[in-house]
């Protein structure tokens, strides 16, 4: 289905490497904890935003940025694996960022993936990000089919925080981090697309050569539910950090 929309733009910036765009994504994140400490950021995991974190923990062990009484919220979580699983998303935030910084780990959400009932873990997730005044920055990667968080193609442009279950192709690319394949979940709690869009602000970092094409889509293609990141574009605050490799394909 092609959703249309009349504000149909994404900002692009553009740096020569991967290390100087994760610089300047840290540099956003720092700008909104600064322009409101008690703010409520949401977070990614992935590989992508791995130097971006560090550009972080480097800003806050300067002095530049105080985390004490941000919120946190991720995007999304596997099912099935314990908080201290080295492949939750909860222990990845833990390692590469939270535990390098400030911030209250109680003031730290990650969906839980071992919640008995999924359905209500989401909506009191839900529930959390609205109590927390909703999100100010939203940072995101991108899948190489468009998926943004875990919200595959034909995820509904107001779709909500939810299981879902992840593509065969999501699963390849997530065995990288995984002993072998069979033993990446095949399930997932994300946020939903409406839950995303509804984020004050939004930052959304590729990088590399394999992501070029799902940004070429993102910025250039028809908005349609079937590439996810498309959907962006109906928001009004948007940009796309890109180092050059992932900018390739943008004419
Ligand atoms: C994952 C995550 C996304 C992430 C994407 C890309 O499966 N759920 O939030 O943006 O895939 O991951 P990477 O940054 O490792 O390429």
């Amino acid at each position: 289905m092609t959703v249309e929309t009349e504000s149909n733009s994404i900002n692009v910036a553009i740096f020569s490497t991967a290390e100087e765009a994760s610089r300047e994504v840290a540099r956003r994140i720092a700008g909104a904890v600064n322009r409101r400490p008690d703010g409520v950021l949401g977070l990614a995991t992935g590989g992508t935003p791995v130097k971006a974190y560090q550009a972080l923990i480097g800003m806050y062990r300067d002095g530049k940025v105080d985390f004490s009484k941000i919120r946190t919220f991720n995007l999304d979580e596997y099912i099935g694996l314990p908080a201290d699983h080295p492949q939750s998303f909860r222990h990845f935030m833990d390692q590469q960022l939270f535990q390098s910084i400030n911030v209250d780990p109680e003031r730290t959400f990650v969906p839980d993936g071992l919640a008995s009932d999924v359905a209500q873990a989401c909506s009191q997730y839900e529930a959390m990000i609205r109590d927390a005044g909703g999100i100010d920055l939203q940072l995101l990667g991108i899948g190489h089919n468009g998926h943004i968080a875990f919200n595959e193609p034909g995820s509904a442009a107001d779709s909500r925080t939810r299981q879902v279950a992840l593509t065969d192709e999501t699963i390849e690319n997530n065995a990288r981090f995984f002993e072998s394949i069979d033993q990446v979940p095949r399930h997932a709690i994300t946020m939903g697309i409406g839950t995303i869009l509804e984020a004050r602000e939004i930052v959304l970092l590729a990088l590399g050569e394999g992501k070029a094409e799902a940004v070429k889509k993102m910025v250039h293609g028809p908005i349609t539910e079937q590439h996810p990141a498309s959907l962006l574009r109906r928001h009004r605050n948007v940009t796309a950090v890109l180092d050059a490799a992932a900018a390739r394909r943008l004419a």
